[in-house]
């Protein structure tokens, strides 16, 4: 038997692929090249290049055990200026997923969510048993697919596990605040622009962490279907991101904003996870905020010469 990777060429997903080679062969990754880079793809796993909205996936999915289904339209802006995009991608694609999962007997999925299906949420560190009330699109089309991925699993007997990720940051992102400080302070050092007001707290968890995360849940979560959080302990200021890559990258800009609440639309100010549900199965945050940004601007640093 064989596990799929949907969206294993593009940030998250490639990373679990390097640790799902080095535990047992047979990994398949599927992804259309949309925003995943096929240097990505471990040399270890098979490349499958489709579209899970357009083509026909089916076969892929023979023979396979186990899918991490990651592949998706992430960005949260670009939903409120084109919600079919993230409509199609993400709720279509995953019926699509679960449609080939059905078909050929797949016994578990595990499902990429996100911390913005709580949208604006009343009680911080938010628990998994928190309202689902998504303030973006691409919010609401990750709670259709967990409601979907939860439907299939009692209708069909499969398990499922859907993870609430918090911000995700490390090498290979090619999106997020990070980036977006790193690449405006490359264009200029002096002024660095942030979007909303800087006070936006949230949380943000290196990738190795999360990987870790995705493969407990995996393995060790009993139920047909369970959601978990996973992010950071802590959460921290946009402006205090900011001082920290500027400090890394030795650069001292004036800050600018541009104001507001949200940094755009559909951006939620406040967010920290309760975690105890996924530290119950055994987890723990081992790379510190710090220690992850050093390592993904040393990164950053390698795809442009900035130093
Ligand atoms: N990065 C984060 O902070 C974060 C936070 C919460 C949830 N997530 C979720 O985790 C998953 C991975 O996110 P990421 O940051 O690694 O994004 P990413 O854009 O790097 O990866 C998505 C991958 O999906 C592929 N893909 C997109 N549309 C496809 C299609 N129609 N058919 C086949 N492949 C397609 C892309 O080519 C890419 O390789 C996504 O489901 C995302 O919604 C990410």
């Amino acid at each position: 038997m064989s596990v799929l990777v949907t969206g294993g060429a593009g940030f998250i997903a490639s990373h679990l692929v390097d640790v799902l080679v080095s535990k047992q062969s047979n990994i398949v990754v599927l992804d259309d090249l949309s925003s995943g880079k096929k240097e990505n793809v471990n040399k270890k796993a098979k490349l499958i290049v489709k579209d899970i909205v357009r083509d026909d996936i089916d076969s892929a999915f023979k023979g396979v055990s186990t899918v991490f289904h990651f592949a998706a339209d992430p960005l949260v802006k670009e939903s409120a200026e084109n919600p079919a995009h993230s409509f199609n991608i993400n709720v279509s694609g995953t019926f699509r997923v679960l449609e080939a999962c059905r078909k050929n007997n797949v016994k578990k999925i595990v499902f990429a969510s996100t911390s913005t299906v709580y949208g604006d949420a009343a009680v911080i560190p938010t628990p998994e048993t928190a309202l689902l009330e998504p303030v973006s699109n691409y919010g609401a089309s990750k709670l259709a697919n967990e409601a979907y991925v939860s439907s299939y699993c009692h209708t069909y007997g499969m398990r499922g596990v859907s993870l609430r990720f918090a911000n995700i940051f490390g090498p290979r992102s090619t999106h997020g605040v990070m980036k977006d400080f790193f690449f405006k302070l490359k264009k200029n050092a002096k002024q660095l622009e942030i979007l909303g007001d800087g006070k936006q707290d949230k949380s943000y968890l290196f990738v190795s962490d999360c990987i870790e995360a995705i493969l407990l849940a995996s393995e060790k979560s009993a139920k047909a279907y369970s959601a978990f959080n996973v992010g950071s302990s802590d959460k921290m200021k946009v402006l205090e991101v900011a001082r920290i890559v500027c400090e890394i990258m030795r650069v001292s800009p004036d800050f600018s904003f541009t104001g507001g609440k949200r940094g755009w639309v559909g951006d939620v100010p406040v967010m920290l996870l309760d975690t105890k549900k996924i530290c119950a199965l055994g987890w723990k945050q081992k790379t510190s905020f710090k220690q992850g940004v050093k390592k993904y601007v040393e990164w950053l640093k390698t795809l442009t010469g900035f130093d």
